[in-house]
């Protein structure tokens, strides 16, 4: 069980400020924030992040989406975080998203779907340390 996990607060959800309505449910679910910043990827950061899909037919959709404006990036920290957090954010297209859920609250499409969470304690780890150093996490 692992008890970190990794989000990305996308550029949808920036542009329509809901960056503290997003906390605030992430607040109330019982995560701590170990690491937060707001920053912008670029397109070849972008790209460098979501290697893992470079073969699907949307990977540049999503890298030009995912540079297209500033991110807030946070490390959470809680008991089966990775699990428990992929609940909180519900279905990756946010028309099977249950209610209650950030993505059904916020998501607009499969792309724009307003929030990123790691799908696995390894892939928490890889990408935590994409986006902070030592120093940056509490
Ligand atoms: P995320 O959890 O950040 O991980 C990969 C992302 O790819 C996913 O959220 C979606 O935003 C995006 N994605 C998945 N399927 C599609 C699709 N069919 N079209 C566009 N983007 C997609």
């Amino acid at each position: 069980m692992s008890n970190r996990t990794f989000t990305m607060i996308k550029p949808d959800a920036v542009r329509a400020g809901n960056i503290g309505n997003i906390l605030k449910m992430i607040n109330d679910a019982g995560f701590r924030i170990v690491a937060m910043k707001l920053s912008k990827m670029s397109m070849e950061r972008a790209g460098e992040f979501y290697a893992v899909h470079s073969e699907r037919p949307f990977y540049g959709e999503l890298c030009e989406f995912m540079s297209s404006g500033p991110i807030v990036a946070a490390i959470l920290e809680k008991d089966n975080a990775v699990e428990d957090f992929r609940k909180l954010i519900g279905a990756t297209n946010p028309a099977q998203a249950e209610e209650g859920t950030i993505r059904k609250a916020y998501a607009t499409s499969v792309g724009e779907n307003a929030v990123h969470g790691s799908d696995s304690d390894e892939n928490a780890a890889i990408e935590g340390a994409f986006h902070f150093s030592g120093t940056e996490m509490f």
